[in-house]
């Protein structure tokens, strides 16, 4: 078994073949989400929500997500882990560079994960001098919530578009290895997919990103409280939960899902 490095995304993305992401924050559904063909396992601070049942993820600590990235490492052999860094671990360079060493020597990171555009061109560009994968968040940054007013949609307009076109660039240029894009009209994600070489994964981003992402509670139907319009329960005709992750993986990568009804214009 060939495991999966940011080699094999761009060359997926070069290809034209979809990838597949989704959430994991424990050792049972890492085996689960590796043995269904997973490509990019996320040790998201959604577990904030889904996992530690707060309303947001500000509350999530670096120990959260140092415990939970070595559960998930534990299990997976072949995809590539991803993890967040949560709420304010990211501030300074200094303070980024050694969260996110601690990401990857006790919890087992391959790649880490941070919200913000160009504020975080720095911070993006001295993990990548020091050889650590980046993913750049960008359209809706949930540890930014209150700031933004609520989880909506971002980049409606044409100055927020523009905005974040020019942020996805100039992320890539500081080294960043994949984009994701949050909660972004499907036009725009089209055409920042489109513009940039590195790999784009979206969450409520219309179909066209290079890959997908969704919250593995989402895809089992046990979200707390209601779930994303974007998101879809492939428990539904599902003989087991390994069987809704294969179906989850086979709809992305037959372009399936997303579906119209999970994208925002
Ligand atoms: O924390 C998370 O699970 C995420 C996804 C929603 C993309 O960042």
């Amino acid at each position: 078994m060939q495991a999966i490095t940011i080699n094999t995304l761009l060359a997926m993305k070069q290809a034209g073949e979809k990838f597949v992401t989704l959430t994991a924050y424990d050792a049972s559904f890492a085996r689960v989400l590796d043995d269904a063909g997973v490509d990019v396992i996320l040790v998201g601070d959604s577990l904030g929500m889904v996992v530690q049942g707060h309303q947001t993820t500000v509350p999530v600590s670096m120990d959260d997500m140092v415990y939970h990235a070595a559960c998930v490492a534990s299990q997976t052999e072949r995809a590539l882990l991803m993890v967040d860094m949560p709420f304010m671990s990211y501030a300074s360079v200094d303070q980024a560079l050694d969260n996110a060493a601690r990401l990857m020597r006790e919890g087992g990171a391959h790649m880490v994960k941070l919200e913000g555009g160009r504020v975080q061109l720095p911070v993006v560009q001295a993990l990548t001098d020091h050889g650590i994968p980046v993913c750049a968040h960008l359209g809706l940054q949930p540890q930014s919530v209150h700031k933004m007013g609520g989880y909506r949609v971002q980049g409606r307009d044409e100055s927020t578009a523009r905005t974040m076109l020019l942020d996805a660039e100039q992320l890539q240029q500081a080294g960043a290895d994949i984009l994701l894009l949050e909660c972004v009209p499907a036009e725009l994600a089209k055409e920042i997919s489109a513009n940039l070489a590195i790999p784009v994964i979206g969450i409520g981003a219309g179909a066209d990103t290079d890959a997908q992402v969704l919250v593995l509670q989402d895809i089992l139907g046990i979200t707390p409280g209601k779930a994303p319009t974007f998101s879809k329960n492939f428990m539904h005709g599902a003989s087991s939960i390994s069987d809704a992750v294969k179906r989850y993986v086979a709809a992305v990568r037959q372009g399936e899902f997303p579906a119209a009804e999970h994208s925002f214009k």
